[in-house]
């Protein structure tokens, strides 16, 4: 077996045991397909991680950049208790209208909030709200520096901010492109940040997380 059938052997693994998608999800996927939305959101497993750590640290606060069809928003959202929110971000207004379908379809609807528009521009408004408990980047690439700060400033202490796509299937070890790139200087970034204890968690793609001291 080679390293990639081992990868894809233990992702079926754990998604056996742990990471089941629901009926709600899987229409939210069969939706995605239909409106031709790119098939790139977090795996089940992984939308299991994050509602983990969600329930970690009590978030009632969550901030996601890139929502696509609203798949790992779902996962977010369900972990919040009845009073707590979701602002998830998304520049596409297509994306934003197959994820306002998702939200109604798995319940979630009132706890969330879709904000259109560039994520840098959206997040610079959000800042009146602050402080947020939990953040989750999966948008551009090359933004995630510049949401790595963001989080820093407007986390409360003991809050997450975790970034999707921290190994970038391996390509981390030798960058292809721009993406692969910038996610090698985020990573590094975040390792290097003293206000964050953090690490990746090599979990899906990489999940990297870091709390603020
Ligand atoms: N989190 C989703 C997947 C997000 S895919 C899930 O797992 O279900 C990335 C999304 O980010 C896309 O919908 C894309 O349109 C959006 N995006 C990319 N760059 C952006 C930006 N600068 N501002 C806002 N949204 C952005
Ligand atoms: C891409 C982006 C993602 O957030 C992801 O989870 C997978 C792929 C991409 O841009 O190719
Ligand atoms: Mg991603």
């Amino acid at each position: 077996m080679n390293n990639e059938q081992m990868t894809t052997s233990l992702d079926d693994y754990i998604t056996g045991l742990f990471g089941q998608d629901d009926e709600a999800l899987r229409w939210i996927q069969s939706e995605a397909d239909r409106n031709d939305l790119p098939q790139i959101s977090v795996k089940p497993f992984e939308g299991r991680l994050l509602q983990i750590l969600v329930h970690a640290v009590g978030a009632r606060k969550i901030v996601e950049i890139g929502t696509l069809a609203g798949y790992s928003g779902t996962w977010l959202a369900r972990a919040l208790p009845a009073d707590g929110k979701l602002f998830t971000l998304e520049r596409s207004s297509k994306h934003a209208d197959v994820a306002r379908a998702s939200f109604q379809r798995s319940g979630v609807a009132d706890k969330i909030e879709i904000i259109l528009g560039d994520a840098t521009e959206s997040l610079r408004k959000l800042s009146a709200q602050k402080p947020f408990d939990f953040v989750f980047l999966d948008a551009d690439k090359t933004g995630y520096l510049k949401y790595l700060d963001w989080a820093v400033e407007n986390l409360r202490p003991g809050g997450i901010v975790a970034a999707h796509n921290a190994l970038r299937h391996g390509k981390i070890l030798a960058p292809e492109n721009d993406d692969d790139k910038a996610m090698v200087a985020f990573n590094k970034a975040l390792a290097d940040n003293k206000r964050l204890d953090s690490t990746i968690i090599g979990v899906g793609d990489g999940l990297a997380v870091g709390i603020l001291k």
